[in-house]
């Protein structure tokens, strides 16, 4: 029997991201509360994940979210423009009566949870309030860039969700849009240069191409409205 492959996504130049392991494919549907906000996720549709498969990155393709070659047709330019730096490099550190904020603003994919009710930079001083204290430790954990990092002002404990190894498929019901890869679990990600990234528990790759962060999503998706042909309605 062959050896099962590692998992890993190798961003390939110009072209898709390859995908190795049988990590599992999923929709994941950002959900409003009643005013509309990003408030939680919805898993829906599992989508087939072979040993390896390719996923598109120039938001082009006619089978999405699977690769089907078209970079190739209209000659897409993905260059990598990400920095090499780590998260704890990039931060910004934000402290609060019983929570701190680690923020990286680079990994912003524009998935709104720190906004709903009051946004997380505001609330971080009155985290003595336990409601305000939950409130930051919901908005945080959903964050998938894994942009915002709460923890324990006083032990330092980290407050960090549980992601199974696995790739979510974003669907932004609030913004009516796609939006980008959300990567879980510590999947390994390559750069076409052989390099590796800082392998975290969450991280957003861009799949509408128009990121200015490659490989990571920059949030343009929301801007462009990108659509990838998959419903944006909880499946
Ligand atoms: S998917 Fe978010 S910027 Fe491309």
């Amino acid at each position: 029997m062959p050896e099962p492959q590692a998992n890993q996504i190798i961003v390939t130049k110009n072209g898709s991201y390859v995908v190795s392991g049988t990590v599992p494919l999923s929709i994941q549907t950002i959900q409003p509360n009643g005013a509309g906000e990003s408030w939680e996720w919805v898993e829906g549709q599992k989508l087939e994940a072979k040993a390896l498969y390719a996923l598109c990155r120039c938001g082009k393709s006619g089978s999405a979210p699977y690769c089907d070659g078209t970079h190739t047709k209209i000659g897409w330019d993905g260059t990598e423009t990400a920095t090499r730096e780590t998260f704890e490099q990039q931060k910004t550190v934000l402290a609060g009566p019983t929570l701190t904020l680690d923020d990286a603003r680079p990994f912003c994919a524009a998935a709104r949870f720190c906004d709903a009710v009051q946004n997380t930079w505001d609330s971080i001083p009155e985290t003595a309030d336990p409601e305000a204290r939950a409130r930051v430790i919901h908005q945080a954990t959903r964050c998938p860039s894994g942009r915002l990092v709460v923890r324990n002002t006083v032990s330092g404990e980290v407050f960090e969700p549980t992601l199974e190894a696995s790739i979510g498929i974003v669907e932004d019901q609030p913004e009516a849009c796609s939006g980008p890869l959300w990567v879980r679990g510590g999947i390994p990600v390559v750069s076409q240069d052989g390099e590796a990234y800082e392998v975290r528990n969450r991280v957003t790759l861009c799949r509408c191409g128009h990121s200015s962060n490659k490989p990571f999503c920059d949030g343009t998706h929301t801007e462009i409205k990108y659509q990838d042909g998959i419903s944006t309605a909880p499946k």
